[in-house]
Formats: structure tokens, C-alpha cells, sequence
């Protein structure tokens, strides 16, 4: 999927389910790595950087099958292997092997990963968490090449990483004493991975909060489900706030999109929370005010740039203050191109309402950014097209039949 057509201005109406979480799930797979046996993980969405885990996963010697949502591993023959560097550039998230693959074999070697482009990406807090652990790491030529069996410790993150937390928690588990992790990050993807290794019979206490204890234990074949996907939801809400409508989305988790609905309704919008499903009706919008991104529970940096692109028409200015990464504005000129009117300046985006959007022509920049301008092209009157839109599936399964089947008018034209 290259290119998507995308006819705007129709107002959407439906319900859809939403899958399991990107941002779990490849922890969670990774997770497999450090614990021989068998895994049965569910609700899996079936997205290019899931494909991808599986990839490295059965490079390392593990069987690997997605089959109907649900992954099914057998990593007991898998060994600790350099993880290729064409599979590693594809996602941020295979730095998490050298966590798994440290805790079972002691050594673990990982090129430099890829991911979206959000600005400086630095994994300081991964490598010296590591080395408070008892590992030795070091970069050989973009390769981080780790050696030594993890010992019991406390590590202090200087921001809560979610990656960091992920890494340091999967290290730990091959511990040889208790591993304290302060200023842990605190997102549930977090808590689902958690809650998966205690499954593999892992002693994990405090995740969700900033302290995460971790202690020694037998891990064994395990079996679990993974949360669903905060940020498809929090796209397709904004879907449905910029294009007007009345959408319900089922099977996920309203208390996980806190910030995103209580910005929306701010907005204008209407949403109405049931234990497992939302549903938003949108009509006139107007600005909620500002919007600061932060780590979890705060607003979500990844949501930032959709519900960015379902406000380009609400009467007044938002101003959006993006405080996790350096350069997460990228999406922008895109949403100027269908007539947003939008300042930058450092971290700061204002976005002055307006009337009307046109379509326009524009280039996917990354995940979220493209799924912004897929939000704002249907809120556009006329055309839209988006090229360089593969890189939504790294992240979003079925999205473009998931919007045509809440009405609109959107194709994928390769
Ligand atoms: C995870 O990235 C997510 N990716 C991102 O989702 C998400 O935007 C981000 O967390 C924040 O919520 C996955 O889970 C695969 P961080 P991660 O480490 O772990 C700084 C999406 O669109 N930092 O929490 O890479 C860092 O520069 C993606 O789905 C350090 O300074 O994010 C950033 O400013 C994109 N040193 C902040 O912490 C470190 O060693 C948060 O980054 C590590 C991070």
C-alpha cells in the first residue's frame, strides 16, 4: 500500500472492533525470546512491525506463526544470534532482543534500530540501565554488543522510557538477585507486558506505576492476550470528530483514552464510554485549548498528530505543545497543504480554525503522521492523495477497510 485515494467531507457512521496493541504486542513477542517454551499470545494485530518480530524471532531459531490473530511460538531451540541489521532498521523495537537474549543466554548482540523518524532517539537510558544490571555493553560500529549474566540492582531512568522500561524489565528476568526499575515508564503496554511474563510464571510488582520490582524466578511456556490498541482508537475517533457522524468501536479499553476523549469532548464532541466500547457523534467543533503531550498518564505524543488534524476545523485556536520527542511536527505541512492553518515554533504548534479544507496531495512522514493526513483529508472537501502511505502498515491493521466500512471514501490504490 503505497498510495491511498481518499474522497473527504462525508460523515462516518458504523462500528468497528478494534485490534490488539502495536506497542504491546512486539514487546511481548520479544518477550517469547527470553523465555524458553511454548506461547500462545493473542488478539495480535497483523501489522508489518508484528511480521517483522516474527522474522527476527525465527532467524534466532524459534518457530513463529500468526494465524488468525493469534501468534504461536515455540522458542525452545532458539539461540542468541546477531539480529540482522535489514530486520533491525525496520523497527525501533528490536532493541528489545538485547534485554530478552541477555536474560536467557547472557550476551545479545543488536544493531542500531530503526523506527519512525521523531528527531534524536537516543538509547542512553537502555545502555546504562543494562550496565547497572551487571552487563557489559558496547557499540562496535552501530552494533550494541552486550556480554554478562544480568545481576540483581537498582536502576534510576532519568525519563520514563517506555522502551528503556521494556528492555530493563525483560533483562531482569534473567536477574540473578531483585531488580528495582525507579521512574519506570507507566503505560499499559507496559502492564499487558507484564502481565504476559507473569504468566511465564515472572514475580513482577508495580507496573502501571513508577516503581517496578522484579524477582528471580522459573519462567515456563505461557499463554496471553494482548490490550487493545489505544491509538487505533484514538485515530479512529478523530476520524470521526473531523468528518462529523456517529462511529462506535468496540473491544477496547476507555480508561486507556482518557486524554484523547476528554480532549475531544472538550472539542465538542459527544462520547459515551460503556466497559469495553466508545462512541463518539461529532458535529460542530471548537478549540479544547491546549494539548501537552507527556509520558503516560498524560496525552499521548502518538495521538498528537491525528487529533492535531480532526481539530484543523475547530472554531478558535488549539495550541499543541509536544514535550517526548524533538521533532513529532513532521505531519504538518501535510495538514497546511488542505488548508490548516497551523504556526510552529520550537515545540509549539497553534492551529487557528478555519471554514473549509480542500484536498491535497501529500507524503506520508511516519505512522502517525500519515494517519493524520488520512484524519484530515476526510474532513477535506474534493481529492486527496497520500503517497509513501506504507508507513501505516507498520501499525494499523485493516485501515483503509476499517473507514470504508464506517462510509468512507477511501481506497488503496497499491
Ligand atoms: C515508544 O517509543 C513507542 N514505540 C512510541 O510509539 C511512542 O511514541 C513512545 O514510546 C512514547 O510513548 C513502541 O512502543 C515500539 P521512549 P520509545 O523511550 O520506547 C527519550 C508509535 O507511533 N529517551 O518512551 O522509543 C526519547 O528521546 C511509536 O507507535 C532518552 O532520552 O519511546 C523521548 O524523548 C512512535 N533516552 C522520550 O525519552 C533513552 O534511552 C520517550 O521515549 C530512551 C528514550
Amino acid at each position: 500500500m503505497q498510495t491511498i485515494l481518499i474522497q473527504g467531507g462525508r460523515p462516518l457512521s458504523g462500528t468497528l472492533a478494534i485490534h490488539g496493541s502495536k506497542n504491546a504486542a512486539l514487546p511481548v513477542l520479544t518477550a517469547a525470546a527470553a523465555v524458553p517454551g511454548l506461547h500462545r499470545i493473542e488478539n495480535c494485530p497483523d501489522i508489518r512491525d508484528v511480521h517483522t518480530t516474527l522474522e527476527i524471532l525465527t532467524h534466532l531459531g524459534a518457530s513463529a506463526a500468526l494465524k488468525d490473530g493469534t501468534a504461536y511460538l515455540d522458542t525452545r531451540a532458539l539461540v542468541s544470534a546477531p539480529v540482522p541489521r535489514a530486520l533491525a532498521c525496520r523497527m525501533r523495537s528490536s532493541v528489545l532482543f538485547l534485554g530478552a537474549l541477555l536474560a536467557r543466554f547472557g550476551r545479545a548482540e543488536v544493531p542500531s534500530p530503526g523506527g519512525c523518524v521523531l528527531g534524536l532517539r537516543p538509547l542512553d537510558q537502555h545502555l546504562s540501565g543494562l550496565a547497572r544490571l551487571g552487563v557489559d555493553c558496547q557499540d562496535r560500529e552501530g552494533r550494541m554488543c552486550a556480554e554478562g549474566k544480568p545481576t540483581g540492582g537498582t536502576v534510576i531512568l532519568r525519563c520514563p522510557s517506555v522502551g528503556a522500561t521494556e528492555n530493563l524489565l525483560l533483562c531482569a528476568l534473567g536477574a540473578s538477585g531483585p531488580v528495582q526499575i525507579l521512574g519506570a515508564a507507566k503505560e499499559p503496554e507496559i502492564v499487558c507486558l507484564a502481565a504476559y511474563l507473569r504468566a511465564c510464571g515472572a514475580k513482577i510488582r508495580g507496573d502501571g506505576t513508577s516503581v517496578l520490582t522484579i524477582e528471580p524466578a522459573e519462567l515456563h511456556s505461557g499463554e496471553g492476550r494482548i490490550c487493545p490498541d489505544r491509538m487505533e482508537a484514538a485515530t479512529y475517533l478523530c476520524a470521526a470528530a473531523a468528518c462529523g457522524g456517529s462511529v462506535t468501536l468496540t473491544d477496547l479499553c476507555p480508561q486507556d483514552l482518557e486524554q484523547v476523549t476528554g480532549t475531544l469532548s472538550k472539542a465538542g464532541c459527544a462520547i459515551t464510554p460503556t466497559e469495553t466500547s466508545l462512541t463518539i457523534r461529532a458535529g460542530a467543533l471548537q478549540s479544547p485549548g491546549m494539548v501537552v503531550t507527556g509520558p503516560h498518564p498524560a496525552f499521548p505524543t502518538d495521538a498528537q498528530a491525528p487529533v492535531m488534524a480532526a481539530l484543523l476545523r475547530a472554531e478558535g485556536t488549539t495550541l499543541f505543545h509536544e514535550t517526548v520527542f524533538e521533532n513529532r511536527f513532521r505531519h504538518v505541512k501535510a495538514l497546511k497543504d488542505l488548508g490548516g492553518e497551523i504556526r510552529v515554533q520550537g515545540q509549539l504548534a497553534s492551529v487557528r480554525g478555519v471554514q473549509a479544507l480542500s484536498g491535497a496531495r501529500m507524503e506520508g512522514t511516519d505512522l502517525r503522521g500519515a494517519a493524520a493526513m488520512v484524519v484530515g483529508a476526510l474532513g477535506a472537501e474534493g481529492t486527496s492523495v497520500l503517497t509513501q502511505a506504507q508507513h501505516l502498515e507498520r501499525g494499523y491493521a485493516d485501515l483503509v477497510p476499517g473507514l470504508r466500512a464506517l462510509g468512507a471514501q477511501i481506497e488503496a490504490l497499491d
